[in-house]
């Protein structure tokens, strides 16, 4: 799998999971901690290979402005997740944080996939994306071994 291929499947998951996350019903209030931590883990993994691997490696590919707005807006995310983990889902702003946590996610794949966004541009480039994929996975089942979440190819 290429390496825009694997970053959009895992886009696809994250969407899947909001989309779950949105329609589950406060009853639900196990199943929607389940659904959340799975996304957070899922979105951290996303975010440290994209960071490690994909924007370093098309700097120089992809235009300046929009890999640098990609990295304050991936630690924009991680910062609500940290505050996410750490409150309980009683409390004051919970649900507020986690719908904004989603807005994030939507608004990361729509930069990303738009036509002329990232992937557009990483196309186009001298990059060897297959090879490129290969480390992104590796990388990927690595992180998301450590999280105890289940690796996705
Ligand atoms: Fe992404």
């Amino acid at each position: 799998m290429d390496a825009i291929k694997l970053l959009k499947a895992d886009h696809a998951e994250m969407r899947d999971l909001l989309s779950e996350l949105e329609s589950t019903t406060s009853r639900g209030v196990k199943k929607r901690q389940q659904l959340l931590a799975e996304i957070e883990a899922k979105l951290k993994a996303h975010t440290t290979i994209e960071e490690e691997i994909f924007y370093p490696e098309e700097r120089g590919e992809i235009e300046d402005d929009m890999l640098d707005e990609a990295y304050v807006e991936h630690a924009g995310a991680k910062k609500l997740i940290a505050e996410i983990e750490a409150m309980k889902p009683d409390q004051e702003y919970y649900d507020a944080k986690v719908k904004v946590l989603g807005e994030y996610i939507k608004h990361h794949v729509k930069e990303e996939e738009q036509p002329g966004g990232l992937f557009a541009q990483a196309k186009k480039g001298d990059e060897d994306l297959d090879a490129m994929g290969e480390r992104l996975k590796a990388r990927k089942e690595e992180l998301m071994g450590k999280m105890g979440g289940r690796a996705v190819s």
